[in-house]
């Protein structure tokens, strides 16, 4: 008999055809208050999970006596708790590299929409207010030849050193937990103190999972170290930024502007002042968000959860 697997993620019918050649799959497009009592009944002899965004806690494991492994369509990994997966001998994977230059991309694309106010003079002119010459209050600042400050370097913070490096003669200066050689052989990356980068950068990338250690990473005493010319870009988690002090330093003209793919709360609410900032573009948390790097996720997802479900090693385990 095959053994049963759940689907909680919307996924290409290509993902599904592969896993149905070894598993019995339950298939849910999305969960809704209508579908999860639902899944919770398929939980309880299911072998196998695949999706991404599900809080996977001991509450919720203790619902699912059989289960194996947990598979992410995500490199980030916050939504699941590993010291309970570990408890109970459950494998967890998750998708890092196959989306670092499409998040990467994202990343640049924040960086220049912000610099030079794309999204809003985009809106100016479909205002029907570009009447004659441009003003200066409408002039942007400069990417190339700034300096780009990349707190976390490891496979996007790379891809964006990379675009930052070749593609725009930026001066890279990164923190991070330990060393990265490659990035300081080949972009000329500069490792430094997260104060000396927060000084001396005109733009401050954030790219750290979000763990315990990097809640609130970045908060009003940070804000304050910056450059008052500076750009804040946050594609990592919500949560690794106080998203008071950011509004705060926003208001103040603390910092020149910001770009985020993500939010403390997602969907970000409606009344959130951040919504309401013109030296502000925002984005529905789309870093990876390409039907060819989706695919890609969600094919390394499947192929970690077929491998751990024939009790083979999965190529991404997480390792806690
Ligand atoms: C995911 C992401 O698509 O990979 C991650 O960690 O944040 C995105 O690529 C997103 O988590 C889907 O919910």
């Amino acid at each position: 008999m095959k053994p049963k697997i759940i689907v909680y993620k919307k996924v290409d019918k290509k993902v599904l055809e592969f896993i149905s050649e070894t598993c019995k799959v339950i298939y849910f497009e999305k969960l809704d208050s209508e579908s999860y009592p639902v899944f919770l009944e398929e939980l309880k002899d299911a072998q196998g999970l695949l999706g991404s965004g599900l809080k996977v806690d001991k509450e919720l494991l203790d619902q699912a006596p059989h289960l194996k492994i947990v598979c992410n369509i995500a490199v980030g990994y916050d939504n699941l708790d590993l010291t309970a997966l570990t408890k109970s001998g459950i494998m967890a994977t998750n998708t890092p590299d196959v989306l670092n230059d499409t998040v990467a991309d994202t990343i640049m694309g924040l960086i220049l929409s912000t610099a030079r106010r794309i999204p809003e003079l985009d809106q100016w002119v479909k205002n029907g207010q570009w009447e004659s010459g441009l003003e200066e209050k409408w002039f942007g600042v400069d990417v190339h030849h700034k300096v780009l400050g990349i707190i976390g370097m490891g496979g996007i913070g790379s891809a964006v050193a990379k675009r930052a490096h070749f593609g725009f003669d930026m001066e890279i200066l990164y923190h991070n937990r330990s060393r990265n050689e490659g990035a300081e052989e080949t972009y000329g990356a500069t490792y430094c103190s997260m104060e000396e980068l927060l000084r001396k950068s005109d733009y401050v990338c954030l790219m750290t999972p979000l763990t315990p250690e990097t809640v609130n990473l970045i908060g009003k005493r940070e804000f304050e170290l910056m450059k008052e010319s500076a750009i804040f870009i946050n594609a990592s988690r919500g949560k690794t930024v106080d998203e008071e002090a950011l509004i705060e330093a926003l208001q103040n003209g603390r910092i020149y502007g910001a770009g985020l793919d993500v939010f403390v709360q997602e969907p970000v609410q409606k009344e959130n002042p951040l919504l309401s900032m013109k030296n502000l573009v925002t984005l529905p948390h789309i870093g990876s968000a390409t039907h060819e790097t989706r695919f890609k996720m969600a094919m390394t997802a499947a192929t970690n959860l077929v491998k751990g479900i024939q009790g083979e090693m999965p190529p991404n385990l997480i390792k806690k």
